[in-house]
């Protein structure tokens, strides 16, 4: 049995570490609407340390926001909470997210406060967008395989049957069945990307730079556009295991797009960074590594953003909509995930790699902050 001493003890240990461990951010305010307290959940919603804004009010934090400081000012005075399922918060920078805000008047330390809570739920819209573009890209996907795969079949019988004609013929008429060979072989070449990627990955453990600065000399080797390529490297990110090829592939697709985008000149960027606390196809992945192929061109074609990703979806004239889906497939067979935002003037496709089990990296292996980079926009500041 424990003592009324030691059960208080532990109520009051739990209720000073809730706080810090709640996904749900808390903010406390005083009467004149200033911010008190912040939660880490609630830091790291608003990309700022407590340190940072305390004593702020959101009007300091916030480009603009939708809550309303006229009714927290008659909660104060009536002590009615409320809950609002759709508050937006902008922030300098442009980013808007979209929240759950229920608010509450509260008395500490003898004065009246008001304890707002956020959930985040522009999130969850997005895992569960993001699941059923993925369920979409699947099925477009298998269903392109399976006609691919018929069509594969006798082309090989056509290609045989021609070539054994063209011993039967004159030299003038086998001008005919090299044709049909011809046509046949371009057929069979569509067909096989149609397929996509067939081997099993070959996974070795090394830095994902090597890849990157191969894909870097290659580029650079051919670049009639004279296309700046800056490269942002985070140099302390460990070793993780992928396939070599598969992933230079996967990144020279996305590259070779963005460079027949870009229109007379312009800048691409190959970025890197470790992600923490990403979700990749619907699974919270603790850490994982993010490669960003970024351009200043026009971005991509408004009407074929949701549908990017699916094989034969082209917004050129002499694209075959192949190059994304093939990417998408190589990223997938690491578990990982292929996204893309696109707006004029800037196109980010983002490829995130996990670090399975057996390469995770303790802390010891990470530099100093590099966890935190890509937690939000950016660390928050200190
Ligand atoms: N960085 C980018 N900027 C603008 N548009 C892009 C960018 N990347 C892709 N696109 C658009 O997405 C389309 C699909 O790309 P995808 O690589 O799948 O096919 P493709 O390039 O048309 O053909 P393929 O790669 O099979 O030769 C492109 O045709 C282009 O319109
Ligand atoms: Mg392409």
């Amino acid at each position: 049995m424990h003592s009324h001493r030691e059960l208080q003890q532990r109520k009051l240990s739990y209720q000073q570490q809730l706080p810090i461990q709640m996904v749900t951010a808390v903010v406390v305010l005083d009467s004149k609407l200033n911010i008190q307290y912040v939660n880490p959940a609630a830091e790291a919603l608003l990309v700022k340390s407590s340190h940072k804004l305390s004593g702020l009010s959101f009007d300091d934090v916030l480009n603009s926001t939708s809550i309303d400081n006229e009714r927290l000012n008659l909660m104060l005075s009536s002590g009615q909470e409320f809950s609002d399922s759709d508050v937006t918060l902008e922030f300098f920078d442009g980013y808007r997210i979209t929240v759950e805000m229920t608010a509450s008047s509260v008395d500490l330390n003898q004065t009246s406060h008001i304890l707002l809570e956020f959930k985040q739920i522009d999130q969850q819209k997005k895992i569960s967008g993001e699941a059923f573009q993925h369920q979409q890209w699947e099925s477009a996907r298998d269903l392109i395989r399976g006609l691919a795969h018929e069509i594969k079949n006798p082309l090989g019988g056509l290609r045989g049957a021609a070539q054994l004609l063209g011993k039967e013929i004159t030299t003038e008429q086998q001008e005919y069945t090299s044709m049909i060979i011809e046509q046949v072989d371009r057929l069979t070449s569509l067909v096989d990307r149609l397929l996509g990627p067939n081997q099993l990955p070959k996974m070795s453990t090394q830095n994902v730079h090597v890849v990157l600065e191969k894909v870097h000399k290659l580029i650079s080797c051919n670049n009639p556009k004279n296309i700046q390529f800056i490269r942002d490297y985070d140099p302390s990110i460990p070793e993780i295991t992928f396939d070599e090829d598969k992933l230079q592939q996967a990144i020279l697709n996305i590259i070779s797009n963005a460079i027949q985008a870009i229109n007379i000149t312009g800048n691409l960027t190959l970025k890197t960074r470790i992600a923490s606390n990403q979700t990749i196809n619907g699974k919270k992945i603790k850490l994982s590594v993010q490669i960003s192929i970024i351009d200043d061109g026009p971005g991509i074609p408004t009407n074929i953003q949701d549908t990017l990703f699916y094989p034969l979806v082209s917004g050129s004239y002499n694209g075959t909509g192949l190059g994304l889906s093939i990417s998408q497939t190589l990223i997938h067979q690491h578990q990982g995930k292929l996204s893309c935002r696109s707006r004029p003037g800037r196109t980010e496709f983002m490829i995130l790699l996990p670090f399975l089990d057996k390469n995770l990296p303790t802390n010891s292996t990470l530099h100093n902050g590099s966890l935190y980079n890509n937690m939000k926009r950016k660390p928050y500041e200190q």
